[in-house]
């Protein structure tokens, strides 16, 4: 898998249970602290593998950093890596770093799947209920840290939530047994839910009222600080997602946010969602319940 369907990883099959996950993610700092930014990173490139409910083991560090970084922040940066992917469990067994005007970082990672659970874009049921695991926002918050704009508060929050590992909401996605499943990035929660409607040939019907912001997002949504990703994902996506008509422009675009590390969304069958939320809560995983996948294509948004 990996070369045709737009899979959040390569998987390769070993044997009937067990395949090997390859990913790689890499991107330039979203926040001013360096361990964070690693942190952060790190937490992203592992997602992928969580995501397809496989479970990471060794990873590559892939660095490129100015020549005149001092020292005490290029080794920052991987020490926030190392301590996220050995809080993951994973080992970093070397990389490669380049130097370059603008650092950039993140992680190869390698991964096991039993093919036979392995979750996917293509996944998703008609009657499922759309789970996410994280809050939006991330983008004009991240943005807003750029521009000076973000109080310490909002920036202490983004970092937490970018910084959390998909690693039990992976585990759990597994242990119930869940075939549809994504991690939301760069194309928001609209982008990369419509691969997950055009992979499994369905319409995602999701909740306005009921998806969870970060709580400086509506502000500076309404401030108009969203990254340029935000509107590019916008253009991509406009005709192929209907919005209720009360829904405000700046509500709307919020869905188009990229996100950094963000969540899992995972379809949970009906009559596993109370015993699913059951033992999200026992585990501490956040799951907030966003919408319904429904006979159709593409994605409503109602208010
Ligand atoms: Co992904
Ligand atoms: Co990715």
């Amino acid at each position: 898998m990996g070369l045709s369907t737009p899979d959040d990883a390569a998987v390769w099959r070993l044997s009937e249970d067990k395949a090997i996950v390859v990913t790689t993610d890499f991107f330039t700092p979203v926040v001013d602290t360096p361990f964070e930014y690693g942190a952060i990173a790190a937490a992203n490139s592992l997602s992928d593998v969580y995501a397809m409910g496989g479970q990471p083991f060794l990873a590559l560090n892939i660095a490129a950093l100015p020549d005149d970084l001092p020292l005490e922040i290029s080794s920052e940066i991987l020490r926030g890596g190392a301590e996220k992917a050995r809080h993951a469990g994973v080992v970093i067994a070397g990389g490669h770093t380049i130097k370059d005007n603008e650092p950039k970082y993140g992680l190869v990672v390698i991964g096991f799947v039993d093919p036979r659970k392995m979750i996917n874009k293509g996944g998703l049921k008609i009657g499922d209920a759309l789970i996410l695991t994280k809050p939006l926002g991330g983008g004009v918050t991240t943005t807003a840290i750029k521009q000076e704009k973000a109080s310490e508060r909002h920036i202490k929050e983004v970092i937490q939530w970018m910084s959390r590992l998909n690693k039990t909401a992976g585990a759990l996605a597994t242990e119930f047994d869940l075939r549809g499943g994504t991690d939301i990035t760069g194309f928001g929660l609209l982008g990369h839910g419509m691969e997950m409607a055009d992979a499994s040939k369905v319409m995602l019907s999701i909740e306005n009222s009921k998806l969870p912001l970060l709580s400086g997002a509506h502000s500076y949504a309404k401030m108009g600080i969203f990254p340029g990703g935000a509107f590019d994902n916008k253009n991509h996506l406009d005709k192929k997602v209907r919005f209720d008509e009360d829904i405000e422009e700046t509500d709307q675009m919020l869905l188009f946010d990229p996100q950094t590390s963000g969540g899992l969304l995972l379809g949970v069958p009906q009559e596993k969602l109370e015993a699913f939320k059951k033992r999200a809560d026992e585990l501490n995983q956040p799951a907030w319940v966003i919408g319904e996948v429904r006979a159709g294509n593409g994605i409503e948004v109602r208010s």
